[in-house]
């Protein structure tokens, strides 16, 4: 079968579904690619580049869309581009039934089947599939950029001959997948970041990203966000209240807001109201990701940039992927390869579209003649990590009887072990002679404290601490230094392989050991 490309008509949209590193793997599923001309040009991706990797070039849309048996694009087709649509064909493409059902009624009719991108389910087994992430992540990437772009001073704090720079301060509303990249790009530019979230699972994952979570203090029991396809639901009104109080409190003290906050399939709440603007400091700048739902900030103008009475710098873009058309692309052709990859089982170029299969199921619009719209709900649970359960109160009393319980019981254990280990060891020592004995003693030892060294030590610091006690162990290298200098030819050779190996342990030792524990080290 043909898998084809076409060029993009929607004014300003950068991307293309299929680089030619796509085609390539594409060829090894079995598929003849196509592309048309030009198509890639706004991503840098020529047309002999395209023909290097083995794609014939269509020179129209016409001719692209009639031979191409599957069709791969970026934005849901255009009443131009449904014509083309008829029996058998296949369109794989962001498509957003929800708003699309005039189209979908239209193309099911035609009897040609649709996979939509941004239907993908959010379970783990999709996730090389899921273009809504990977176009999330460039977008809270960018927002950053553009923050930094449109802000006046430095990210970093930064102590100069000149005089002292405060780092900036920036919040993150929302830390979805946006969010979250959003948050990995302030910190790593040196700003102060803070973030906040209506599901408190991600707290973790912020701060270990070196970011601050904003706790409100208020119980709200979230609805298990696995049983809402891993979004969040939305809050109660008292929640918000508190949300807002806490932003307010936050205002004229944070330089930068990127708002990612979103419920599918609804607007996007309001976070950051005309109040908050008027209290930011001038030529602070507020990027909302949400824009094209609505904007989570009131000032927000989609698509467009403002500044306002006070110098506040308000981003409305909704086209951030487009913007970084080369890296965009490139994810967006690869979750379109992996999920032909799924399509086609056999590698032989031909689908099979498998409706148990429940990525394929999800993500389907139109299928055999039939609107798909909406599908069941995955067999599979979303990736979202479930609330944590309730564990019942305890008085402090009861809190110490359960500390001296468990105090007790390890004392009896060790006690009953040193009981054991001693008459182990008598009975060795009755048969066994003193020479002998002197050595065993020193090793029981050494096994006891290496277990009781290595048993407190945090799981994370393992792989250091073994790194560490490799080295430590190449203490040998003195006894081969020793020998290096033996009348025996082949004392000396074995002595200077030992040095060699004792010295690869010594040094990638010591360098694992420093690099694991940089890891763990705050800038
Ligand atoms: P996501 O669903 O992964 O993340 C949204 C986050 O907002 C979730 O973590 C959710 O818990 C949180 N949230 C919901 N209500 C909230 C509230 N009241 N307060 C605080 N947090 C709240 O979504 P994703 O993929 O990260 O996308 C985020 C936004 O970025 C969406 O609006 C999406 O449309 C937009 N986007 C914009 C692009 C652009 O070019 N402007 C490109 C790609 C995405």
């Amino acid at each position: 079968m043909i898998i084809g490309a076409p060029k993009e008509i929607a004014a300003d949209e950068k991307r293309v579904a299929m680089t030619p590193d796509s085609a390539t793997q594409l060829q090894k599923l079995g598929y003849d690619c196509l592309v048309q001309s030009g198509a890639g040009l706004h991503a840098g991706f020529s047309d002999a580049a395209y023909e290097k990797a083995g794609v014939k070039i269509a020179k129209t849309a016409e001719e692209l869309w009639k031979t191409a048996d599957i069709i791969s694009k970026v934005r849901p087709p255009e009443a131009d581009e449904v014509k083309f649509l008829k029996k058998g064909k296949l369109l794989i493409s962001f498509f957003y039934p929800a708003q699309n059902t005039d189209q979908m009624a239209l193309i099911a009719k035609q009897d040609a089947n649709v996979i939509a991108m941004d239907m993908v389910p959010r379970i783990s087994r999709a996730q090389k599939m899921d273009a809504l992430s990977s176009m999330a992540n460039i977008a809270g990437y960018r927002s950053v950029i553009e923050a930094g772009n449109n802000f006046g001073r430095f990210f970093t704090g930064q102590i100069t001959a000149a005089g002292k720079v405060p780092p900036a301060k920036v919040l993150v509303i929302g830390a979805g997948v946006a969010g979250l990249a959003a948050i990995g790009t302030a910190t790593s530019l040196g700003a102060i970041t803070l973030a906040f979230d209506v599901r408190p699972e991600v707290a973790e994952q912020i701060e270990s990203m070196g970011a601050e979570f904003v706790y409100l203090d208020f119980e709200e029991t979230q609805q298990d966000g696995a049983a809402t396809g891993g979004y969040a639901a939305p809050s109660s009104p008292e929640f918000r209240e508190k949300q807002l109080e806490k932003f307010r409190e936050l205002a004229p003290e944070i330089d930068i807001v990127i708002t990612t906050a979103l419920i599918p399939g609804r607007d996007a709440p309001k976070l950051w109201l005309a109040d908050m603007v008027a209290d930011m400091k001038p030529g602070s700048v507020i990027v909302d990701l949400a824009a094209e739902r609505g904007g989570n900030c009131d000032l927000t103008v989609p698509n467009e940039k403002i500044i306002t009475e006070n110098g506040v710098t308000i981003v409305g873009y909704t086209d951030f992927p487009s913007r970084m058309a080369a890296q965009s692309s490139t994810l967006y052709a690869t979750n379109i390869r992996h999920m032909m990859a799924d399509l086609t089982p056999e590698k032989d170029g031909q689908t099979v579209h498998n409706m148990e299969d429940d990525v394929i199921r999800g993500a389907t619009a139109t299928f055999d003649g039939s609107v798909t719209f909406p599908p069941p709900p995955p067999k599979v649970q979303a990736i979202a990590a479930k609330p944590k359960e309730k564990i019942p109160e305890r008085t402090a009393e009861e809190i110490r009887a359960d500390e001296i319980a468990a105090f007790k019981q390890t004392t009896k254990n060790q006690v009953m072990l040193l009981t054991i280990g001693g008459a182990a060891l008598l009975a060795v020592g009755a048969y066994a002679p003193a020479s002998f004995m002197q050595h065993f003693i020193v090793f029981v030892l050494a096994v006891f404290v290496g277990f009781q060294v290595i048993w407190n030590v945090s799981h994370s610091l393992h792989t250091p601490l073994m790194a560490i006690t490799n080295a430590i162990s190449s203490i040998i290298i003195l006894g081969a230094i020793l020998q290096i200098g033996s009348s025996s030819f082949l004392v000396t050779v074995l002595a200077g392989i030992s040095i060699f190996f004792a010295g690869i342990n010594i040094f990638g030792g010591f360098l694992v050991t420093r690099r694991m524990l940089a890891m763990f080290q705050k800038s």
